[in-house]
This record gives structure tokens, C-alpha cells and sequence, in this order.
């Protein structure tokens, strides 16, 4: 099986220090552990990158149309922004989740909308970093043979 990648987007290595009153007190190298051993546990690997550039996350992306089983994605910043990462993830065929901290809706009206929603297969949002592992276990259930 393919490893599961998670990718994070800029200003997300700034977990723990950044605005914790928005996004929690736990680091990036905290969520990743929590969701190796989630993975570790379902007999998966992960793949856990984060960079504060567009074009980064579009090669990764493109790698992950080949070499994922699946995807999940905090675009941070660029979810508001890109439709280059748009267009990226439009090329890819395995389950997409968007995984927010924080809940865009309920904040500024700039937020309200993602370019990267029109490609996820669903959203997670708002349950700060417990999010990444329900975003694990949707790709996990989605990853399951049906029956
Ligand atoms: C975020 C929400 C975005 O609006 C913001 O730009 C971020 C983090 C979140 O995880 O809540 O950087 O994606």
C-alpha cells in the first residue's frame, strides 16, 4: 500500500506559537507523530511535509498523484488564494481531504471560501489538531476495500 501523504501549507511551522488562542498549543512535529502511530497502527506509512511555498506544495502534490494512496491537505493561506494549487490537485485520482485547525467559516470573510474545496472529497475543520487524525481515519475509511 501507498503511503498517506499529509501536507501542510505557510505558516503552519509556527504551530504552538502562532496565534495559539486560534490554533492550539500542540507543534506541526506533534500532529505528525500523533498520526504515524494512528497509521502505524492500521498497518500504513505517512508521508509529513510542510513548506511556505506554492510551488513546493504543486511538486509535491504532482508526486503524490503517483506515489500516494491518498491525500490530505492544510493549505492554510494559499486554500483562500490558489488556484494553481487547485489545478494541481484536480490532476489526481486517489481521495483528497482538506484539513483546516480552525473553523474559516466562523472568521474573517476572506476565509469563507477555498479554492482547494472543489477538489476535497471532504472537509475537516475546526477540532484544532484532533483534525488531522479524523482526517487520517476518513482516508483510512475511504481506503477500505467496501463490503
Ligand atoms: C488554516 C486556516 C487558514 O485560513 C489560515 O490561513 C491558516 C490555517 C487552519 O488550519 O485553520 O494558516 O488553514
Amino acid at each position: 500500500m501507498k503511503p498517506i501523504y499529509v501536507l501542510n501549507g505557510p505558516n503552519l511551522n509556527l504551530l504552538g506559537v502562532r496565534e495559539p488562542e486560534i490554533y492550539g498549543y500542540d507543534t506541526l512535529a506533534d500532529i505528525e507523530s500523533r498520526c504515524a502511530a494512528l497509521l502505524e497502527d492500521a498497518g500504513h506509512s505517512l508521508v509529513f511535509r510542510q513548506s511556505n511555498h506554492e510551488g513546493q506544495l504543486i511538486d509535491w502534490i504532482q508526486e503524490a498523484r503517483t506515489e500516494s494512496a491518498a491525500l490530505i491537505i492544510n493549505p492554510a493561506g494559499y486554500s483562500h488564494t490558489s488556484v494553481a494549487l487547485l489545478d494541481a490537485l484536480k490532476a489526481l485520482s486517489v481521495p483528497i481531504i482538506e484539513c483546516h485547525l480552525s473553523n474559516p467559516q466562523t472568521r474573517e470573510p476572506f476565509r469563507h471560501h477555498s479554492y482547494v474545496s472543489l477538489a476535497a472529497k471532504g472537509i475537516i475543520a475546526g477540532f484544532g489538531a484532533f483534525g488531522y487524525e479524523l482526517a487520517i481515519r476518513a482516508a483510512l475509511a475511504l481506503l477500505k476495500p467496501a463490503g
